[in-house]
């Protein structure tokens, strides 16, 4: 199920990275300012529901950890998410970052991972959560969407918001184009995010959901 090993520095944040497809997000992490070695943070696993997913070749390619957790290979959905759990957690994992990984996770993974745990919606939370955002945009006939990176809570991209960035939708409506302008803007705010959270920039009071970012 595993494959690679790592050796990481006392402080250093060690993340790991969860997607279902191509890992074009997963793609931007390695690139930005984590591929530089005294960054402060590394990621040191990246996990997927689907065998064959592009993103575990990306990251075997550059020698990190990977470990593969179909739905099919377990009685059910808390059972598998247990699982990845844990094999997270017995990575010293300080953040999980879900980088289009297309699986609802359960209550009891949430709770192990609380306010170390994010994502990225093609989206500006809360309008358009859930599948399809850009095409629900489109059909809503807005003008302007965008970028949203959250921590995950138990709903569906509801979760306290970090970053969020707009980008304007074409006037001729195109799709390619807007999916283009959503993907290029994904690539450069959820590396930020992390950023900013590995710079411990990433801030939240007991029972308030708005997160505060601001120099480390
Ligand atoms: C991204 O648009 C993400 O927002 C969505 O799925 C897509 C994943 O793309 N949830 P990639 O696998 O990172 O290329």
């Amino acid at each position: 199920m595993t494959d690679g090993g790592d050796a990481s520095a006392p402080d250093e944040l060690r993340i790991a990275v969860l997607a279902s497809g191509t890992g074009t997000n997963l793609q931007a992490i390695l690139d930005g300012p984590h591929a530089e070695p005294d960054s402060g943070a590394r990621v040191v696993a990246v996990a997927s529901d689907k065998p064959g997913a592009r993103a575990l070749r990306r990251a075997a390619e550059l020698g990190i950890e990977t470990g593969v957790f179909p739905r099919s290979d377990f009685v059910d959905r808390a059972g598998r998410d247990d699982a990845l759990a844990d094999w997270i957690e017995s990575r010293d994992v300080g953040l999980v970052v879900l980088a289009g990984y297309m699986q609802l996770l359960s209550p009891g993974f949430v709770e192990r991972f609380r306010w170390r745990l994010i994502n990225v919606h093609p989206a500006l939370l809360p309008a358009f959560p859930g599948l399809d955002a850009i095409g629900q945009a489109l059909a809503e006939g807005v003008r302007v969407t965008g970028v949203t990176v959250h921590f995950v809570d138990e709903g569906v991209d509801s979760g306290p918001i970090i970053l969020q960035r707009a980008v304007p939708v074409p006037a001729d409506r195109d799709r390619p184009t807007l999916e283009e302008g959503i993907h290029a803007t994904e690539h450069a705010l959820l590396p930020e995010a992390v950023r900013l959270f590995a710079a411990g920039a990433v801030r939240h009071e007991t029972g308030s959901r708005v997160v505060e970012v601001g120099p480390a």
